[in-house]
């Protein structure tokens, strides 16, 4: 039996379940017979998901933008009360971008903190009453670049640290109410996020996935994120990679560094 099935019954919000590891988060729970909330911009992708779960999907599809806050609340509410509550939050939506400091429009840097920092934040704070009251769990989805910065990838590292900022903060706060804060940081995964990470001038930049060497694929990387979430985990830093470089950020600096730079070339 698949780790999906410890949710069997529960409800379960998902953000950015159009595609990549949310999609893959939202087929694994809905099939093994979770209510899933599935959050992201385009419809006609979360209605095929649905479709894909099956006829007896239970699922409540929200349309909109996670950095538009009042999106947010309206979507938390109305999940809650067409699911009975709220269960496990997996803050998962993100987009990336890819650019040289100097030659990136400022509103690149702003997108990637409003989409993946306060796409997050709101996400969190409107479902803190929810997830008290079950007991539940919030996973944030962060990355390797979340724990050690990256050429060309500037501001969507700044996002993530501001994530993982978020997540240690919160995780103390919410121990007296019995919530589960934990972290998920991902290494290569092959989805679309290259592809629509946005260039220096904010427009997609549609460069090729990476899908050679030590990549994930987004099914493995959900399993990964629900062992997390049924373990109550605080931190998992996943590919072999992407362990190898927190942990050589941390002993030998100079040499990530080189590492970087060549990864980035
Ligand atoms: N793939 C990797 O190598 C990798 C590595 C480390 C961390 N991660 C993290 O893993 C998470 C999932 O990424 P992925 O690789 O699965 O990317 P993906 O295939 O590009 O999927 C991203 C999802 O986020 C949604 N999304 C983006 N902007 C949104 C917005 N403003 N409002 C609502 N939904 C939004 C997208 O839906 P719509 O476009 O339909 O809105 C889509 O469903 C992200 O947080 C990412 O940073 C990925």
């Amino acid at each position: 039996m698949s780790i999906a099935h410890q949710f069997k019954g529960k409800s379960v919000l998902v953000t950015g379940a159009s595609a990549g590891i949310g999609r893959a988060l939202g087929l694994a729970l809905g099939r093994a017979g979770a209510h899933v909330g599935l959050v992201a911009r385009r419809e006609d992708r979360l209605r095929a998901l649905v479709d894909e779960i099956g006829p007896s999907a239970r699922a409540t599809i929200l349309v909109g933008d996670v950095s538009d806050e009042e999106f947010v609340s309206e979507a938390v509410r109305t999940f809650a009360a067409e699911a009975g509550g709220l269960d496990l939050l997996i803050n998962n939506a993100g987009i990336s971008m890819n650019g040289l400091v100097e030659e990136t429009e400022t509103s690149v840097f702003q997108r990637m903190m409003d989409v993946n920092y306060f796409g997050s934040l709101f996400f969190a704070r409107h479902a803190m009453a929810r997830l008290e009251q079950s007991r539940g769990s919030l996973i944030f989805i962060s990355s390797i670049v979340g724990k050690r910065g990256f050429p060309t990838r500037s501001g969507y590292a700044a996002s993530k640290f501001a994530v993982h900022a978020l997540f240690e903060s919160l995780r103390v706060e919410w121990a007296d109410k019995g919530i589960h804060v934990g972290i998920v940081a991902p290494g290569y995964t092959d989805t679309e996020i290259r592809q629509v990470a946005l260039g220096p001038d904010g427009q997609p930049r549609r460069a090729a996935g990476h899908t050679s060497g030590d990549v994930m694929t987004a099914e493995d990387a959900a399993s990964a994120i629900l062992r997390a979430a049924a373990h109550r985990k605080r931190e998992v830093v996943l590919t072999r990679g992407g362990n190898f470089m927190v942990w050589l950020n941390k002993l030998a600096p100079h040499l990530a560094d080189r590492v970087a730079a060549k990864v980035a070339r």
